[in-house]
């Protein structure tokens, strides 16, 4: 088994990625693909990153942990994966003590740990968004959606939910429920001191990523996440099925309008704040009639959108993250996608809702060196000398091609071979993208 370490390589950059799902492996693959980098060493991490990378298990918010493993073992750049440990000041407490981080300060984080917040930025700079009115009172906030006469709402609790506080309601009686839960009830707890009643869009949903050292940016390629549970859409909403990139109908001028009007105020309004932004800023966006406008901010890397989107990239991930995070890129503006790709959940039966864990996973070695097909692990754990299912989403099986229509078709040869009890997939990742394609629209950076 490989042990992350690498000989004869550039750099020698040591990288600690904090984390254990699927976005997290990404990073760790794309990072050992970076000749710059010598070691990756994940914490906690999981079986399937344990097979290229150092896992230690030291948990996401376990700052002290983290600083001493940094000291230990001379670790040059810090990576977080995941939000809450970011919005809970653990880049700030690193970089206290001299450690290299890449992921925002806890002011920056406010972007994805509050709503209410991130809409006031967005306001201030002029960033397109949903109108909203925020509320602390259970009895102002019923009063308001029962009054409005323009259209359903979007109910939003402030704080961090874990993907669960947004509700987008169909009439008032619902909106009043969401309300109550939140602000009553206090299902999400403090994050429901505060919510945003928001003007419901229609339209397209893409997300967006853009690698930031505080005031310049990498635009990384536009992707499209899956997140109801089964084919056309429907069903529970859930982390995230799948995801491909880039999207057929974001043209170049779409991109550049994006870049433009949301990536860059943003930047420079955080840097203007005295909130530098350093770290990725991730938007999720809808494409309304009237343009795109942010539906959310978040603070790092999207999952299952950095499984798509770094296989299709050419950059030394490790050098750039370590310029950014140094306050160092070299240039600002937008990095294109060389391949297509589709990444495709392999999900437990019965996610989101219950489901068993410990089923012996079969046929993952068939695709060891296959050509465009990438697996990355979410949830496995190591059992008897196998692997077996640890979580609802299990697996992410990504292909890459010059089409997405081969990206596609690799993705789902890659999970016809791998097979666990229960599992499902969804069949029509990157539908939407072949038929906007098949309507004529751009489709770059190669044609299908
Ligand atoms: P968020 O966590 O804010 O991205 O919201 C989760 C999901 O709710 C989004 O991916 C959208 O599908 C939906 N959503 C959020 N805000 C709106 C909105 N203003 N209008 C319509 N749908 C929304
Ligand atoms: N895929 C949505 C997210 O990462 O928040």
């Amino acid at each position: 088994m490989a042990t992350g370490a690498k000989v004869g390589r550039g750099f020698g950059m040591k990288v600690m990625v904090v984390g254990s799902g699927g976005r997290e492996h990404a990073l760790v693959w794309k990072l050992l693909e970076d000749e710059s980098v010598s070691e990756v060493v994940c914490c906690p991490g999981n079986a399937g990153i344990a097979e290229s990378a150092r896992c230690v298990p030291i948990q996401v918010n376990d700052t002290e942990e983290l600083v001493r493993l940094v000291q230990k073992d001379k670790i040059d750049l810090v990576v977080f994966g995941p939000e809450e440990p970011l919005v809970r000041g653990a880049a700030d407490r690193l970089r206290s003590r001299d450690v290299v981080v890449f992921g925002p300060s806890s002011l920056a984080a406010a972007l994805e740990g509050s709503k209410v917040l991130a809409k006031i930025f967005m306001k201030r700079y002029g960033i397109p968004t949903a109108d909203a009115q925020t509320f602390d009172s259970f009895d102002a906030a019923a009063t308001h959606v029962c009054e409005r006469t323009d259209g359903p709402v979007v109910v939003k609790a402030d704080g961090l939910t874990r993907g669960k506080g947004v509700v987008v309601c169909a009439d008032s009686e619902g909106a009043v429920r969401a309300l109550r839960e939140m602000m009553v009830e206090r299902k999400f707890g403090e994050a429901g001191a505060w919510v945003l009643v928001e003007e419901r869009l229609q339209g397209e949903e893409i997300s967006v990523m853009a690698i930031c050292d505080g005031r310049r940016y990498l635009l990384l390629p536009c992707s499209q996440d899956h997140k109801r549970a089964q084919d056309g859409d429907i069903g529970p909403n859930t982390g995230g099925m799948g995801a491909y990139s880039p999207v057929p109908l974001v043209d170049e001028g779409l991109m550049n309008a994006i870049e433009s009007h949301i990536i860059m105020p943003a930047i420079g309004g955080m840097a203007r704040d005295g909130t530098p932004y350093t770290g990725v800023l991730y938007a999720g966006l809808m494409l309304t009639e009237s343009g795109p406008k942010v539906l959310e901010f978040n603070c790092r890397f999207g999952d299952p959108e950095a499984q798509a989107v770094l296989p299709s990239l050419e950059l030394a991930l490790g050098e750039t993250l370590m310029s950014a995070a140094s306050g160092n890129l070299s240039r600002t503006g937008q990095v294109p996608a060389v391949l297509h790709s589709a990444c495709v959940v392999a999900c437990s039966g019965g996610y989101p809702g219950q489901y068993e864990t410990g089923k012996r996973i079969e046929g993952l070695e068939k695709l060891r060196g296959a050509e465009g097909i990438s697996v990355f692990h979410a949830g496995t754990k190591k059992e008897d000398g196998g692997l077996v299912t640890d979580g609802g989403r299990v697996l992410a099986v990504v292909g890459t091609e010059s089409s997405l229509s081969g990206a596609i078709a690799r993705a789902y040869e890659g999970l016809g071979r791998i097979e666990f009890e229960g599992m499902f997939y969804r069949r029509d990742i990157g539908a939407r993208g072949l038929r906007a394609a098949g309507a004529g629209q751009n489709l770059s950076p190669a044609s299908d």
